[in-house]
């Protein structure tokens, strides 16, 4: 079952829209009225299938490559977005990568750009897009940033340290970010998925023993579907959730309630 929310008229630039949780969130607020700018970066094609399937759905959207971790490029995709609608009403900063799995006294030299990219997709990415849209909501007067997170950005998570360091600081640019603009009507929100079934982790499931130690993991017993961070994406950005900001939104199935408590302790 899946909530009504309208976003009628509203302006909502999502990155990373080119699968995953990116694209589930655009067609989400495309069918709830929003006009979409889609960004991505690495794969036109999906972004153009998912931008014709949401035009056919009798929504309007524009794709715009970028690379967020580049603060020229984000300068121009917010450009041609604002160009595109005339302003900005919502941002979700989705693109995320997890990177390789290195324990930390394995990562040598020649690692450190792949940790360094993870950083800077996943924390200089929103840092700039929301820098670059807050000229505009500001002006306005109204906005909401909505971060996606994860479990991660408070469960620890061996070998992936870098992802699990920059989610923990997105989270806590969400909250100075919305103690710095609350004044001026702007909201800002992280939404933290736990294990949502889409590409970024498909050696996890479909691989049966990974699979059941991830569903001993989570007291609902199942993963998500991305659908399932859509809605919940949805009525965050929405004005049904008018007095939520600053806040961390966890959409996990319990994930961060110490599962392995569940029998024993
Ligand atoms: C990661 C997934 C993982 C989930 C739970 C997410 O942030 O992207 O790969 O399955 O956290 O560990």
């Amino acid at each position: 079952m899946s909530i009504n929310i309208d976003l009628k008229g509203k302006r909502a630039l999502i990155t990373g829209a080119s699968s995953g949780l990116g694209e589930s969130i655009a067609k989400k607020f495309a069918a709830a009225g929003a006009k979409i700018g889609l960004n991505y970066l690495s794969h036109p094609d999906a972004a153009e299938k998912i931008a014709s399937e949401i035009k056919t759905a009798g929504a309007d959207v524009i794709t715009i490559k970028a690379d967020v971790s580049d603060s020229g490029e984000v300068k121009d995709m917010v450009n041609t977005f604002v160009k595109a609608w005339g302003g900005i009403d919502i941002l979700v900063n989705n693109a995320g990568i997890d990177g390789k799995h290195l324990l930390i006294h394995d990562i040598h030299e020649p690692d450190i750009p792949e940790w360094e990219k993870v950083i800077k997709i996943n924390l200089f990415g929103p840092f700039y897009c929301a820098r670059e849209v807050l000229k505009y909501m500001m002006n306005q007067k109204k906005g909401v940033i909505l971060n996606i997170t994860s479990v991660h950005e408070r469960i620890p998570w061996s070998g992936y340290s870098g992802y699990a360091a920059a989610k923990a600081g997105l989270s806590m640019l969400t909250k100075t970010m919305a103690q710095e603009v609350g004044s001026l009507g702007i909201r800002v929100l992280s939404l933290a998925p736990g294990a949502i079934q889409t590409a970024i982790n498909r050696n996890v499931w479909d691989n049966p023993a990974a699979l059941s130690d991830l569903l001993n993991k989570i007291p609902l017993g199942r993963m998500g579907k991305p659908e399932e961070i859509a809605d919940v994406a949805a009525f965050l950005v929405s004005d049904s959730a008018s007095y939520v900001t600053g806040s961390t939104v966890f959409a996990d199935g319990a994930m961060i309630d110490y599962s392995n408590f569940t029998h024993g302790g």
